[in-house]
């Protein structure tokens, strides 16, 4: 992970003279007021989680989860079935996403379903089949898709410019898009061209829940609907049988599965915050969720965002549409999840 290490370059030269009151004053002043733009850590949930600890933990006792397999009935075989259960439940509930009678592929973390869908996208490829995305597009596509010189695809570059659209390839769509978190379509039209959609962000405390999305691969992870980038849970929703089939044997292969601990603690609080959606929704005073705690935070932080952009007269940030989102009921703004927004104008 890039950043600076904190005191390591924080240091003032002051250690020499033994004056540490005043290295600490400038590696702390120094570690406050810096914004590591280098990459985002979504601890921005973590207050609203410590309040529902009591609530939303699980235990795990030492003779659980000792076998390889989850449910061997499932073409996915290493999936929790309350993890896919939970997965169907809220996808439903908040509306983003088609789920019910989809496959579900879990992965460690989006990061490696990404790769499983490559995989199963270009397996049957006799060349390298280029892999693109419109930018300005998530930075870890063109290195994970290049990481291991795979001969079966390759980073293709920007999809508006990308012009050998008669042979296959795959278009990854990240909507609402890291990094500018504009909502996003397929820019490329060709015969062969397959599709990986992103969905990170589409959720409600990022952005207008609009319509139901049903994309043959969308990928979701609990990094960003949750918070919980620790627990290292992905998933697709998958269409096609041989897709999904594709995917879970690169998962098998790569690191035979996902560790149980991880899927029944996301399982868990997924379930916690679809019974929270669930209260909201009935007659019961409206208790407030993650998806409601998490808008509002957002919403403060780019307010004050936009105060201290609008004071440097040097940079500017996007303005993001107000829309109609059918999970709140009401109008909301996008509140993009990550903070690499300012747009030099100079
Ligand atoms: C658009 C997008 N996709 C995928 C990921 C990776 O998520 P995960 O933590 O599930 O691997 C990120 C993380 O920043 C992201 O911004």
């Amino acid at each position: 992970m890039g950043g600076m290490k904190g005191n390591e370059e924080g240091k003032s030269s002051s250690s020499a003279t033994g004056d540490f009151s005043k290295e600490k004053t400038i590696g702390s002043l120094f570690n406050e007021s810096m914004i590591n733009l280098d990459h985002g850590d979504p601890k921005v949930f973590e207050a609203y989680w410590v309040e529902m600890d009591a609530e939303s933990s699980i235990t795990i006792t030492a003779s659980q989860s000792l076998s390889y397999f989850s449910d061997i009935t499932n073409l996915c075989w290493f999936l929790q079935p309350e993890l896919a259960n939970a997965i169907r439940s809220l996808h439903g509930v908040v509306g983003n996403a088609v789920a019910g009678d989809r496959y579900i592929v879990v992965g460690n973390g989006s990061s490696q379903v990404f790769q499983a869908a490559l995989y199963a996208l270009s397996s049957d490829s006799d060349e390298p089949i280029n892999v693109v995305s419109a930018a300005p597009y998530y930075s870890s596509y063109p290195p994970m898709a290049d990481l291991v010189k795979s001969r079966l695809y390759h980073w293709g570059g920007d999809a508006n410019v990308f012009d050998d659209k008669d042979r296959p390839y795959i278009e990854v769509v990240c909507s609402p898009c890291n990094p500018d978190g504009s909502i996003r379509k397929q820019v490329i039209n060709g015969p062969d061209g397959k599709l990986i959609y992103d969905l990170a962000y589409y959720w409600p405390q990022f952005t207008p829940i609009t319509f139901q999305a049903d994309h043959d691969i969308m990928m979701f992870t609990a990094s960003k609907s949750t918070g919980h980038a620790g627990s290292r849970i992905g998933w697709a929703i998958v269409k096609e049988e041989c897709i999904a089939r594709k995917m879970t044997e690169f998962i098998e292969l790569n690191t035979i599965g996902v560790s149980k601990e991880a899927q029944l603690r996301v399982a868990k609080i997924l379930d916690f915050i679809y019974d929270g959606c669930r209260k909201s929704e009935s007659d019961e005073p409206p208790q407030s969720n993650v998806f409601e705690y998490g808008h509002r935070i957002l919403s403060e932080r780019w307010k004050k965002l936009r105060e201290v952009v609008d004071r440097t007269k040097v940079f500017n940030l996007a303005e993001y549409p107000s829309e109609h989102c059918n999970f709140f009921g009401k109008v909301t703004k996008s509140h993009p999840g990550n903070e690499r927004y300012i747009m030099g104008n100079i």
